[in-house]
């Protein structure tokens, strides 16, 4: 197929700014004011079901298993039922219990990895409830899922996933607040939530105008030996991912750690060649992650952070708009994507065909 560039130098950078009208498309229609809730009508799982849920498993590969981790902490938070995220390449290996309590989903933009289909198939012929969080409508894990959540990103070409990641942790976000809603979400939670997403298409557009700034930042960064990306909790994922994009656009190495694990082996690494991209948003974690860069700061390592204000210990700050703290992670994203791209773009790289990757992998 054909797609249409649009004026933009590669599709990453087009698909990065279609977020805003992406992130609408995942909302429209299943937002319920009345009862301070979503509809998710393909979901499949009536009200007792999603009741008697007592584990989430979530299961994706490369950028779908970090949305995924992601989706585990809001349906923690919103829901309150035990919720992780796995590899699917990893849990399909490894002859995993299943469990007729636990919900598991299975994240995949193209709905065709081989790996996340497999771990479907091994679930379903174990009986377990399966849904699917997929952007190609019709695609196999769509078709093999008992339900799910389209994400209506329109056709991701680029081979790293940017708009569809973001869109999986935001569908991730009305799965959440509809689990909750069945529970023991309040109203007044629920409408603080919707009131959130309202907010995120107006929100990244804000965050792209800065695009300058980043490109400016991203060619400071982009020679680096290696970079640690670090986060804690909601962060965590966000490090990871952002780790993962540099590396696959720009062939720079990242490591992605925990911001507390940093004292238990990689704080060695920290020396001025060696950057630190760290997620600090003004949230209950905010003095721990301030140590964390004070840590960093007496390794003399330089720090990129990201997050809601300022951080004077870090050389370099990215501002998000604030939204509530359990979407933080959506926002907190954007910026790093553009990161990831303007460093691949001043290295010379192939940003839409990285180099022995492909954009769905279905093929054991
Ligand atoms: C490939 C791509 C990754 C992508 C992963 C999962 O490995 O290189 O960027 O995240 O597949 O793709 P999916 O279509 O299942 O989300």
């Amino acid at each position: 197929e054909n797609y249409d560039i649009g004026g933009h130098d590669h599709f990453m950078h087009k698909e990065i700014f279609e977020q805003p009208e992406a992130v609408d498309r995942v909302l429209r229609g299943r937002i319920d004011d009345r009862f301070a809730t979503v509809h998710l009508g393909g979901l499949n799982l009536d009200a007792r079901e999603a009741r008697a849920v007592r584990r989430v498993k979530i299961l994706g590969c490369g950028s779908a298993y970090y949305s995924g981790q992601i989706g585990a902490q809001l349906i923690e938070e919103l829901a309150r039922i035990p919720a992780d995220a796995e590899p699917a390449s990893e849990f399909r290996y490894r002859n995993p219990v299943v469990d007729p309590d636990t919900l598991y989903i299975a994240v995949s933009q193209s709905g065709e990895t081989y790996d996340t289909l497999a771990a479907v198939q091994e679930l379903k012929r174990k009986g377990a409830k399966v849904l699917g969080v997929v952007n190609v409508v019709g695609s196999a894990v769509a078709r093999e899922a008992d339900g799910g959540i389209y994400l209506h990103a329109g056709p991701e070409v680029c081979v790293v996933s940017t708009k569809c990641f973001t869109n999986t942790a935001v569908a991730f976000a009305l799965l959440a607040l509809h689990l909750g809603r069945v529970r023991d979400l309040s109203v007044a939670d629920g409408r603080r939530i919707l009131d959130g997403l309202r907010k995120l298409p107006a929100q990244i557009e804000e965050i792209l105008q800065q695009e300058e700034r980043v490109a400016e930042l991203a060619a400071a960064y982009a020679p680096a030996r290696s970079m640690m990306f670090v986060g804690r909790v909601r962060g965590y994922p966000v490090a990871r991912e952002a780790a993962q994009k540099l590396k696959e656009v720009s062939y720079v190495h990242a490591e992605a750690y925990p911001a507390s694990e940093l004292k238990h082996g990689p704080l060695a690494l920290i020396e001025p060649d060696v950057p630190t991209v760290a997620v600090v948003p003004d949230d209950e974690l905010l003095e721990k992650n301030r140590a964390t860069l004070e840590e960093i700061k007496a390794r003399s390592g330089r720090i990129l952070a990201i997050g809601h204000q300022e951080q004077r210990t870090a050389d370099h700050t990215l501002t998000v708009p604030r939204n509530e703290p359990e979407l933080d992670p959506i926002l907190l994203g954007i910026p790093l994507q553009l990161l990831a791209y303007h460093a691949a773009v001043h290295l010379g790289r192939d940003v839409d065909k990285p180099r022995n990757l492909a954009k769905s992998v279905t093929v054991e």
